[in-house]
């Protein structure tokens, strides 16, 4: 089971509550991990002001989580995701691949959204 497998029991409904917004800086972005028996749905949100886009936390190059032991998954300047594998570089707004190992491939999206001021999957 692939964490990208649309139909990967850990993966949480729409309308699951991920975290208040306030708990995600600005800009910046944070990693949520769901396991169901055997199976581990790993995604991240961004945030960039009251603007929130989540992707599926992993790499269409080889499939690593994005993040490294620092658990950063932007830029230090925050404008791109960073791939800490192999130092692939993503835009933060449809998740493009814009540097790195691999040409015309793209974050998988985790859809999210704002409902009461707290981010939630659509
Ligand atoms: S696993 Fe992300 S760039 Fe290689």
């Amino acid at each position: 089971m692939s964490r990208t497998d649309p139909d990967n029991p850990a993966r949480p409904a729409p309308g699951t509550v991920l975290c208040p917004l306030d708990e995600i800086a600005s800009p910046g972005a944070r990693g949520f991990r769901f396991r169901a028996d055997d199976a581990v749905f790993a995604g991240f949100v961004v945030r960039r002001g009251e603007a929130v886009v989540g992707y599926v936390d992993s790499c269409p190059h080889a499939g690593w989580p994005l993040a490294g032991p620092n658990g950063r998954f932007l830029t230090r300047e925050n404008d791109l995701i960073l791939c800490a594998g192999h130092a692939a570089l993503f835009r933060i707004e449809d998740g493009a691949m814009v540097a790195g190992p691999c040409q015309d491939v793209a974050l998988t999206p985790w859809p999210v959204r704002m409902v009461d001021g707290a981010v939630v999957t659509a």
